[in-house]
């Protein structure tokens, strides 16, 4: 199957799962529902929950049984870039080729519609599995690594290095940090959680971690390289925010080529990781190749 079939394919999964567990805009309280499904429903492109699958598929995995983890990686990741658009934050117009949230529903809406995701990823993987396809066990090392890619330890530490290296002249280190942090973590989470609900051994799982974190500085590497070379109607948000408030990227310590080449040396080095995989990996080798061709 062509791998961009896989790519639609797999984000019909995702979406018609978060449609079967959101609540409806006319659902109480509903100015928060319809603040929630309008940042959720609008173009993502459902990365970090496919990122999930084809890890769970690269193991051999094959039931729903993933949808329920893949759908909370995207609450997690879209609470993650209302907050981030905010005035306090970011202060960006547009996300997802839509004006932001705050701009539609006001600050304070914007501030909870992201604590309703937050929350309602954790409610999303604690339901009790109906159909025993994932053990207790295993739900709760799922719980653990979302905890710790989302929060202090993982992506809001990212966040937090970000926003205060803002107009300073930090060094690479400084900025590698950022990015695997900010990004890479959640990245990192998405990938191991497929692979423990898919049943990984040790030895897998590390290779799949290994995959997860070349894979996530290359993601931001993109980010940075599309923020200089990307328009709106391409990203779907504002181009060039990066320079005007003062931020180092990968861009400005190699340039735009240079950055690109960076990116793609640590997609490679993301594939070398999968070696011991057979063809049911192919989806996540193609997903690693996909991050530094995208044009959104
Ligand atoms: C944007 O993420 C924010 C970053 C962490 C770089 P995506 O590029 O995955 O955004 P959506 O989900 O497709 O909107
Ligand atoms: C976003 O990073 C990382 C998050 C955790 C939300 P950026 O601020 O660089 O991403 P964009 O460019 O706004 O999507
Ligand atoms: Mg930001
Ligand atoms: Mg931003």
């Amino acid at each position: 199957m062509e791998f961009t079939n896989y790519l639609e394919r797999k984000r019909q999964d995702v979406d018609r799962f978060l449609e079967s567990v959101m609540p409806k805009e006319a659902t109480a309280p509903e100015t928060l529902h319809k603040a929630m499904r309008y940042s959720l429903f609008a173009a993502g492109k459902r990365v970090r929950p496919i990122l999930a699958i084809a890890a769970y598929e690269a193991i051999g995995g094959s039931s729903p049984a993933i949808l329920p983890c893949a759908a909370a990686l995207e609450l997690i990741h879209t609470y993650s870039l209302v907050h981030d658009d905010l005035p306090a934050m970011d202060n960006d117009d547009y996300r997802r080729g839509k004006l932001t949230n705050h701009k539609v529903f006001g600050e304070a809406m914007a501030i909870l519609t992201g604590d309703a995701l937050l929350t309602m990823a954790f409610d999303l993987i604690s339901r009790p599995a109906d159909d025993k396809r994932l053990d207790p066990q295993a739900q709760i090392r799922v719980v653990q690594e979302l905890s710790l890619g989302s929060g202090h330890a993982g992506m809001v530490a990212g966040q937090v290095a970000d926003i205060e290296a803002e107009g300073k002249d930090i060094d690479l280190t400084t900025l590698e940090g950022v990015h695997r942090w900010k990004t890479g973590k959640l990245i990192r989470a998405s990938v191991r959680i497929g692979g423990i609900v898919g049943g990984a051994t040790d030895t897998q799982l590390e290779q799949l971690t290994g995959y997860a974190e070349e894979v996530g500085l290359a993601f931001q590497i993109a980010d940075d390289v599309l923020n200089v070379v990307g328009s709106r109607e391409e990203l779907g948000k504002n181009a060039n925010t990066d320079a005007s408030r003062g931020k180092k990227t990968y861009p400005t310590f190699f340039g735009v080529e240079g950055a690109r080449k960076l990116a793609e040396e640590r997609v490679t080095s993301a594939i070398r990781h999968l070696q011991d995989f057979d063809e049911k990996a192919e989806p996540l080798r193609n997903l690693a190749r996909y991050i530094t061709t995208r044009k959104n």
